[in-house]
This record gives structure tokens, sequence and C-alpha cells, in this order.
């Protein structure tokens, strides 16, 4: 399939550099290897290979993961290694109904409109307005606001339908003050996770949780590369140390008001 204004690619130079651009008209895009003339890009097709003076670059389709690690962020972000376990931990699929709480630069909201889409639904709450409109802009970017509902609220303040949302996600520094309320917000049987950056706040959290929730389970994923050079394949000496830590939790239709 050609290339049409509009369209989005990544642009690889297979030495572990890319690029996501957008297809302009009279666009360029200046790199290292030499300027590319977006209007010469029109027949091009993904996996074409564009010859610069300074060296070739390819043209790829961008996965979600491109869109997650280039997006315009303001927040801390929730990476790909830890939103792609949670989505499939909390059966995220087209139609589902999700709640967000702390919608930051929209890094989760992007995966999870692209996992409810067509059918589906995101509401996102974030109590900081420039955060929230930085993140509708990177959805639109990407065409995905349309399957989110944006808030702009403080989480204490918000009043959420009953037995609504079949996942939660939670990305702030106090979950532990909402259990109760994403508790009465969820279907029965369904998973709330929650992003967790220490382990004092997981101890505040795990005592509310388990009030409420059974099969609570924390979990921290490691995420090593594995350098791919002919003859001296080997481990990266760097990785990322620490993301956060990633807790599951799923509700059981227990009268609260008896625990
Ligand atoms: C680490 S960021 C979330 C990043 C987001 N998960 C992403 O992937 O881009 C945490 C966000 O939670 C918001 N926040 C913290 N407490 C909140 C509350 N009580 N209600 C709504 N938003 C809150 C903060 O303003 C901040 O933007």
């Amino acid at each position: 399939m050609k290339l049409r204004y509009g369209d989005k690619f990544i642009l690889s130079d297979n030495k572990g550099n890319t690029w996501l651009i957008t297809l302009k008209q009279g666009g360029e895009f200046h790199t290292h290897y030499g300027i590319i003339d977006h209007d010469a890009l029109i027949n091009f097709e993904y996996g074409d290979e564009i010859r610069l003076k300074g060296g070739s670059l390819w043209i790829l389709k961008p996965t979600i993961e491109n869109y997650i690690l280039k997006i315009k962020r303001k927040t801390q972000i929730m990476y790909p290694k830890d939103i792609g376990l949670l989505i499939l931990r909390c059966g995220v699929k087209n139609g589902d109904y999700v709640l967000e709480v702390g919608t930051g630069s929209g890094a989760l909201t992007t995966a999870l409109a692209i996992a409810v889409q067509p059918d589906g639904k995101i509401d996102t709450y974030e109590r900081r307005e420039d955060f929230l409109e930085l993140a509708r802009k990177n959805l639109r970017e990407y065409g995905l606001d349309k399957y989110v509902k944006f808030h702009h609220m403080d989480i204490l303040k918000a009043k959420l339908k009953a037995n609504k949302y079949d996942a939660v996600f939670v990305d702030i520094d106090s979950p532990w003050l909402i259990v109760e309320k994403i508790w009465r917000a969820l279907k029965g049987g369904a998973t709330a996770a929650f992003l967790i950056p220490t382990y004092n706040q997981l101890e505040k959290l795990l005592n509310q949780l388990d009030n409420y929730f059974i099969d609570i389970n924390c979990i921290e994923v490691f995420y090593r590369e594995i350098l791919m050079r002919k003859g001296r394949i080997r481990p990266s000496f760097r990785m990322i140390g620490y993301t956060a830590l990633l807790v599951t939790a799923k509700k059981v239709n227990r009268d609260v008001s008896t625990t």
C-alpha cells in the first residue's frame, strides 16, 4: 500500500535510531543522513529503503510500542513492558469500558484506547489541566481521542457509576485512598491494576485492598536487551534497573458495609 499524506511511519537507520513521522504535503525531515522531502515519498511503501547521501533509512509501520515511546511527555509514563502485561492480565479487549486514574501524558491511555477500539471507551481522570490537555493532544495525534472521555477532576471528588467498568488502571501517588471507590465502580470478578513506585506505598495499598479484593498479586517486570552482533551476542551492560511494581486484584461482590 502506497503512503498517503497523513500516514504515519517509522524511519529506521537499522542502528537503533528511529523517528516517528507523519507524511505532510511540502514537509521536510532533516537527519544527519540527509534531508528527506515528504512529497518524494508519496509512492513509497512500508518496508521501502530511502537512499540518502549519508546512508540508508527504511520506512516501517509504527507499532503500539513506537506510539508509547514517542509520546510527548510532561510526566513519568508507563513503559511498554509494564503496560503490555497489565493489559493482558486485565483482559482488556474491544468493547470494554475501562477507568483510568492519573492520565499523565497519556501513554497508558494510548494503549488502552487501541485495545478497546472500536466499540469500547476509556474514562480517564486527571487533576492537572495541563497534563490532561497534553494527553488529549497526544491521543488526537494518533487518531484515538474518540475512544476516550477526558475528565479534568481529582478522582477523590469524582462520582463513579457502580458496576460499570470491565477494568480499572490506577497510576497516582495515593491509590489507597480510592480502593473502595474503584471497587464499587468495577464489575464483579473484574481486575484492578495499580502502578506503584515504592514499597512504602505498596504496604499502604495492601492494607486497603485486603478489605475489598481477592487474588492480590504484585510483580516487577525485568527487561534486558540482548545485543545481536554476530559472533559477540551478549546481554547489554546497561538496562532500565527499575520502573515500578505492578499490582493486580480481583473484585468480589462483598457487602462492604459488613467488612
Ligand atoms: C505518573 S503520572 C501518570 C502517567 C500515565 N500513566 C502515563 O502513562 O502517561 C500520574 C498522574 O496522576 C495524576 N494524579 C495524581 N493524583 C491524582 C488524583 N487524586 N486525581 C486525578 N489525578 C491524579 C498526576 O497529576 C499525574 O499526572
